[in-house]
């Protein structure tokens, strides 16, 4: 293997739902391994902000505004973001979201939104990427998070919607693998200072007991992640594919979470 493995000058990464939080922060991560980096996110003025702040880093970076529920938004965006950098060589989808409720809280359309978003959007960003995907050689990660695995009360949108995920991951992996595009999911923990956190645990009581729960017994930092989303795109990450990894301090070791205070403390009424 020739050369620094984490250099990705004249790479093209794009990042679905990367206008804040776990997403933005591996797109800095690559943005400072010389990537060229396209964003889409719902708001064109965070989506613009965000990528704004990437040139400062002194690369090139688009942010477009494009909602993963429509397509023909997310086939535009991918679009322009090949016309600008060409070929995707990684392809972060991690666009989500989310709230605490209880299963008889959720209306229909409460628990369609979320799956619509995660589940949905995934797939129309998987899908509508192929043909922009370089072949052999691009990497996707999705974003995936433990509820996929551990069932969580108060999360049954989210574990539905992350579970379906991370089969996209593994199904992907198989009909994509001759095209040498690889596919994996990575499952953050309980991340500090990020939007999914703080409605996870909305008080100071609930981040520590989260924190307490963590067998390295610290939450999770965004660079934890970033880190393993660039070696699972890197040559050292070549012979990965359809995995599930989690990067949560052995959260997963520990089975399910009880929400109720967390849900009483982020009660909308
Ligand atoms: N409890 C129960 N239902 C809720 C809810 C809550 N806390 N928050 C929203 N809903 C319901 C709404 O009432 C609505 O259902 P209804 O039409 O039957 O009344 C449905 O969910 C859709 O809400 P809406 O606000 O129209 O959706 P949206 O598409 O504008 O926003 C969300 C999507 C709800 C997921 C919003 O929280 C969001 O934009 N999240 C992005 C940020 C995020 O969650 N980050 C963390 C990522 S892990
Ligand atoms: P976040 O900052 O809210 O990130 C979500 C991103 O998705 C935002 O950029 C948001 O931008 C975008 N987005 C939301 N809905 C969208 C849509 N319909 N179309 C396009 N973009 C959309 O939250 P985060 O906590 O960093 O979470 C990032 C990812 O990590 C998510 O997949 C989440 O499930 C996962 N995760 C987080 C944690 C954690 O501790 N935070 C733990 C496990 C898993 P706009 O609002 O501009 O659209």
């Amino acid at each position: 293997m020739q050369g620094n493995p984490f250099d990705f000058s004249g790479r093209h990464v794009f990042v679905a739902g990367g206008s804040g939080g776990i997403n933005f922060g591996i797109a800095q991560a690559f943005a400072r391994a010389g990537a060229s980096l396209s964003l889409i996110s719902r708001s064109a003025d965070r989506v613009e902000s965000a990528a704004s702040r990437l040139r400062e880093l002194g690369i090139d970076a688009i942010g477009v505004a494009a909602d993963v529920r429509q397509p023909d938004a997310v086939g535009r965006a991918f679009s322009q973001a090949a016309a600008r950098f060409g070929p995707i060589d990684v392809l972060v989808s991690g666009a989500a979201g989310n709230f605490l409720a209880k299963a008889l809280d959720m209306s229909p359309n409460a628990f369609k939104t979320v799956v619509d978003i995660d589940l949905l959007g995934s797939f129309n960003v998987l899908r509508l990427s192929h043909e922009h995907l370089r072949k052999p050689g691009a990497c996707i990660i999705q974003i995936s998070a433990s509820q996929a695995s551990v069932a969580t009360p108060y999360q049954l949108h989210v574990s539905a919607a992350k579970a379906g995920i991370d089969m996209l991951t593994r199904g992907l992996a198989l009909e994509w693998g001759a095209q040498g595009i690889r596919i994996n999911s990575i499952i953050p923990g309980p991340i500090q200072e990020t939007e999914g956190l703080r409605r996870l645990a909305p008080t100071p009581e609930t981040l520590k007991a989260m924190a307490d729960r963590v067998p390295l017994k610290r939450l999770g930092k965004i660079e934890d992640v970033s880190r393993v989303a660039m070696m699972l795109a890197s040559d050292w990450g070549s012979y990965i594919t359809g995995t599930v990894i989690a990067v949560d301090g052995g959260l997963f070791l520990t089975g399910p979470r009880d929400f109720s205070a967390a849900a009483q403390a982020s009660r909308r009424d």
